[in-house]
């Protein structure tokens, strides 16, 4: 074999790498993307190697970080524009490269001197956590406009394989009340694509996927996974090429005009984050936990322990009456609760669904002294007091829209279209957000108000500016800035970000926001398929976990207090019900496992996580690191075995010792059987096992009940 004496730029991190080389004219090409196998010179390119395939081009194309339209590459291009029909064909003649920040940041200038565009293509690595993350900027440096469609953030191949039908991709669809239903399907030879035009990230299309590489698994081989950092419209897909291999690109999706550029102007992408792991799909999401816990800003410069939350919704709805919230809260301490959220129903004229967004001041009728009484109450009993605001709504129902019914996105000539009776205010325009603001502003300024739940209760439609342009875009950088401004004010508040439940979670809108709202629906059973979709790409801390009551408003299912706690547990736990209306053993259940998660959550969020399936009903997940885990086992359904089966753990150290202990669980020992003396033994001392029974044989399972969970402490035996 002979090594190309061609520039070659290569970002290596731990186990991922992504190597850049420049082509015989200086253009850039992809050489390499996923496991990390630096260390010589790369051998030569398979392309460079083959003569090129009958019926082909002269000159083979070799993909491009930035493939065109039209000028050879045949595959999905990374940029669609047109100058009023002509240059639709860009093809760049000049390219620099550059080294931002060596070895983490590459920067690829490419000129077209034909089409006269600028097109700047960041790559960058963070070793400590493998991902990259790539964006585009597109100069117009010509002197008419020039229309974009289509700008990706990042373009990259997929290795190639003989067996594609061997590749997977996993991906959430959904709705409202169930997100992160995760899909699994084959790659195969076709287009996998999936789109979002609903102006926010939306509960069905998450702008991101995984892809199972063959022999992949949950905890082993090799797999990749990316997502948009962008809460708007976007638009992923991973296409067959010819040429032999998959090619996966990711950018936001812009509406019609959205993309006209004026000469000298700039389109920017958000960022594409991409990451590969040898650890299956658990690595790859272990490797966004990092570069997640590394976008968040937090107050204080770093994450204090997640406080247990109450939130008034679920329990009171718009029912607010101050008496009864301050019940509430007295309620809560008692339970060991360290923050109360005041959600919907508080601010003017606000007894339902169908008035008050826009009016941001509390409702004179049920809070006449204002809310200064009610969190002083709060505050007085130890807790932070936080409060709930959509601010990017109006109802027509409100003192707002009456006085600038212009001021809602809307297409002059057409009926609005609402939704929840509401409508989406344009954010773009700066009275508007100067608006929001000073309203917010002012209530940060008058009350101790340490924390905001930030909804968005409906899709995008009509979502026009007054000059009858798209404004899908312009709204979400506007909703950025909004946030950046307010978290600039006031740097000690966190927020939360909620749409409906889980309708904006993504890696944008977490870098100005510190939980989100998972799911409006708080059915345990139906979290734990949710939960373990959302922790394939955000960490547990941020994955707002709640109590609720039973039967679940959502479903109508009931479940027992101590299931409900199980399944809460790993995230950033709260309660939405009003605890007046539990039984004293009820309470009793709940306070002592809101006790059990404070003296967990610093093992719960801050190592890694692993989610597996036993099989027979059993779902797992472990959390913390290699030498001392929680793990919470969860029977979803009866079981049909005499024996449960073992629960398998990979990712010990086949090596150690470890100490294993049951260290609680939901149900009474031996649910109505005699209880087995095996387990009877590991409730009260920690057992010995090797590392390689419990990755090989693994971990004995007592009989449980379907909805019940049983938790151990497994620590590494100090050698
Ligand atoms: C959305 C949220 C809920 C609650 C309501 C209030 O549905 O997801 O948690 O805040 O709005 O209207």
């Amino acid at each position: 074999m002979t090594t190309q004496a061609v520039p070659s730029f290569c970002l290596a991190g731990r186990d991922f790498a992504l190597v850049i080389e420049a082509d015989a004219a200086g253009m850039p090409v992809w050489r390499h993307v996923g496991a990390r196998v630096m260390g010589a010179a790369l051998p030569w390119r398979l392309a460079d190697a083959m003569p090129p395939a009958s019926f082909s081009l002269d000159a083979r194309p070799a993909l491009s970080p930035v493939p065109t339209f039209g000028t050879g590459w045949f595959g999905s291009p990374a940029l669609l524009a047109h100058r009023d029909g002509g240059d639709f064909a860009q093809g760049f003649d000049a390219c620099h490269f550059e080294w931002v920040d060596k070895p983490g940041h590459l920067r690829l200038t490419l000129t077209d001197s034909v089409a006269q565009i600028r097109l700047e293509q960041d790559v960058r690595l963070d070793p400590a956590c493998d991902v990259a993350k790539l964006s585009a900027r597109l100069i117009n440096t010509g002197d008419s406009s020039l229309d974009v469609q289509w700008l990706a953030s990042g373009t990259i191949p997929l290795p190639s394989t003989g067996d594609s039908e061997a590749m997977r991709v996993r991906y959430p669809i959904g709705r409202h009340n169930h997100e992160w239903a995760m899909q699994d399907e084959p790659l195969g030879k076709g287009i996998w694509s999936r789109e979002n035009r609903r102006g926010l990230t939306s509960h069905d299309a998450f702008p991101g996927a995984i892809v199972m590489m063959p022999g992949g698994t949950a905890q082993s081989g090799p797999c990749f996974s990316a997502q948009l950092a962008w809460s708007g419209n976007h638009a992923q897909s991973i296409g067959w090429c010819d040429e032999g291999f998959h090619v996966w690109q990711s950018g936001m999706l812009l509406a019609p005009g959205e993309g006209r550029l004026a000469p000298g102007e700039t389109l920017e992408t958000p960022e594409w984050w991409l990451t590969f792991s040898r650890e299956g799909s658990d690595g790859a999401a272990q490797n966004f936990h990092g570069a997640v816990r590394g976008a968040m800003r937090w107050p204080q410069g770093g994450m204090k322990p997640r406080p247990v939350h109450i939130n008034s919704w679920e329990g009171f709805y718009f029912d607010h009456d101050e008496a009864r919230l301050k019940r509430l809260a007295d309620d809560a301490a008692r339970l060991g609760v360290e923050r109360f959220v005041l959600d919907d129903g508080w601010f003017h004229r606000r007894n339902d669904d169908r008035a008050g967004l826009g009016d941001w001041w509390p409702d004179a009728a049920k809070y006449p002294a204002g809310l200064g009484p009610l969190a002083d109450h709060v505050r007085g009993l130890g807790m932070e007091f936080g409060l709930w605001v959509e601010p990017e709504m109006v109802n027509p129902d409100s003192d707002l829209y009456r006085a600038h019914p212009d001021w809602a996105l809307q297409i002059s000539g057409r009926a609005p279209i609402t939704a929840r009776n509401q409508l989406v205010l344009d954010l773009a325009n700066p009275q508007v957000s100067d608006y929001l603001f000073e309203r917010l502003d002012a209530l940060l300024r008058d009350l101790p108000i340490a924390y905001l739940k930030w909804d968005h209760n409906r899709d995008l439609a009509h979502a026009a500016g007054p000059d009858g342009r798209a404004r899908y875009r312009r709204q979400v950088a506007a909703v950025y800035r909004l946030l950046d401004r307010l978290i600039d004010a006031h740097p000690h508040v966190e927020i939360e970000a909620c749409a409906g439940g889980g309708g904006r979670i993504d890696a944008g809108i977490v870098q100005r926001s510190h939980r989100f709202w998972t799911s409006d629906c708080i059915d345990a059973t139906a979290r734990i398929a949710m939960q373990r979709g959302f922790l394939g790409f955000m960490p547990p801390e941020i994955m707002g976990a709640h109590v609720g009551a039973s039967p679940a408003h959502a479903t109508g299912r009931a479940h027992d207090m101590a299931w409900r706690c199980a399944v809460a547990l790993p995230g950033h736990f709260g309660v939405e019900m009003n605890p007046a209306t539990l039984s004293a053993d009820e309470r009793t259940v709940l306070a002592d496992w809101i006790a059990f998660y404070k003296a967990q959550r610093s093992r719960l969020h801050a190592g890694r996580v692993w989610c597996g399936d036993a099989g027979d009903g059993l779902a797992w997940q472990a959390h913390g690191d290699d030498d001392d885990l929680l793990l919470i086992v969860y029977r979803l359904s009866p079981t049909c075995q005499r024996m449960p089966p073992p629960v398998r753990l990979p990712m010990l150290d086949k090596d150690a010792q470890y100490d294993v202990q049951l260290i609680r669980e939901t149900g009474s020992p031996g649910y109505g059987q005699p209880d087995a003396p095996a387990f009877a033994a590991m409730r009260a001392t920690p057992l010995a096992v090797a590392g390689d029974y419990l990755a090989q044989i693994g971990l004995a399972i007592p009989m449980m009940h379907a909805e019940s969970a049983a938790i151990y402490a497994i620590r590494r035996r100090a050698a």
